[in-house]
């Protein structure tokens, strides 16, 4: 921002005409906000506003979760809604409505955007009004929905393979890191590290020496006997996209697969796979297939990654029982 020599005193338009001005500078793809602070829904992104004192801002008392919008439906938002009630009872949130009411509002704002295909991302903060630790006096919880395109990865991923790092930063603690709070530091960190290594991605240790996870995804192995092996989710968040993988992949069982586990993976033995995936709501299933320069099992994205990326895609389109029609 340049220095300016007169700081003036905004008038409500200039403050809408500095933050359409933003919106213009670095255009987003943002399509529909609800928020209970504003009362209803907003599609100009400008209009996306949160108070800076709600603590979800500026002490990061909030949690969040993200589904995704698939052909006109929301693909297990049920798994998702669960994990973010447990995560905003964990973070001694109250919740701002019903379960129900989320789940109408959540998908009454995926119809205003007009949109078939797309992510939703919702979020409870502890509300504003003061800038203290615990909740204000008198505060009520925010609800946000916000829909957008999605995080974009490389088609490389998929296609090439990633290749990632161990981090050198600690992995959260236990209680932490299986609830999805808005404290997302060492998340960021880990990939800015990764980047500025010249990699795609990092992964956490624990302090055992297990297999976490990586910055907003799970990691899964392929071992030399063909089991797939998942981390327990005790000490990381239990990602949706892997509690559904493991059930499809016993769809594998027999073929390409031997059996599924999910165990304490020692990094000895995860470095030993013939295939690392890396598994999430934005990702999906892709394979990794370099881990700290050296390779994973031939180097090359396995059958095993291709196989449970075609199961869960055609799981996203066709599970019944796990798609929500979107109210257009
Ligand atoms: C830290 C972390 N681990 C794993 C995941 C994968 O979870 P999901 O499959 O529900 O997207 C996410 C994404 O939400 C995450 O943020």
């Amino acid at each position: 921002m340049p220095v300016t020599t007169t700081l003036s005193i905004l008038r409500s338009d200039e403050v809408l005409d500095q933050l359409r001005a933003l919106r213009s500078r670095q255009p987003v793809r943002y399509w529909a906000f609800y928020s209970s602070q504003l009362g209803g829904i907003v599609t100009d992104p400008a209009l996306m506003v949160i108070p800076f004192d709600d603590h979800m801002v500026h002490r990061g008392h909030g949690v969040f979760d993200t589904a995704a919008m698939v052909d006109g439906k929301i693909y297990d938002l049920e798994a998702h809604l669960d994990r973010f009630i447990r995560s905003a009872i964990t973070s001694r949130l109250t919740l701002p409505c019903p379960r129900e009411e989320m789940r109408e509002i959540i998908a009454r704002t995926a119809a205003a955007s007009g949109k078939r295909d797309g992510s939703i991302r919702y979020w409870i903060s502890a509300g504003p009004g003061s800038l203290g630790l615990p909740p204000a006096a008198g505060a009520a919880p925010g609800f946000f929905v916000m829909i957008f395109a999605g995080l974009a990865y490389p088609d490389s991923w998929h296609s090439q393979g990633l290749r990632v790092m161990t981090t050198t930063y600690p992995i959260k603690p236990p209680l932490y890191a299986v609830t999805k709070s808005t404290n997302y530091l060492p998340n960021v960190l880990i990939q800015m590290e990764a980047q500025e290594a010249g990699l795609d991605n990092g992964v956490f240790i624990d302090e055992a020496g297990n297999v976490g996870e990586s910055s907003n995804m799970n990691v899964a192995f392929v071992m030399a006997d063909r089991v797939l092996r998942h981390p327990r989710f005790d000490h990381i968040l239990s990602g949706c996209t892997s509690l559904r993988l493991l059930d499809l992949a016993h769809r594998l069982v027999g073929g390409l697969l031997r059996g599924v586990e999910v165990c304490d993976v020692p990094v000895a033995e995860a470095r030993r796979a013939r295939e690392m995936l890396l598994i999430g709501s934005s990702v999906k299933v892709a394979p990794i297939v370099e881990w700290d320069r050296q390779p994973i099992g031939d180097g090359k994205p396995g059958p095993v990654a291709a196989a449970l990326r075609d199961l869960l895609a055609e799981d996203m389109r066709a599970a019944r029982d796990r798609l929500i029609d979107i109210p257009y």
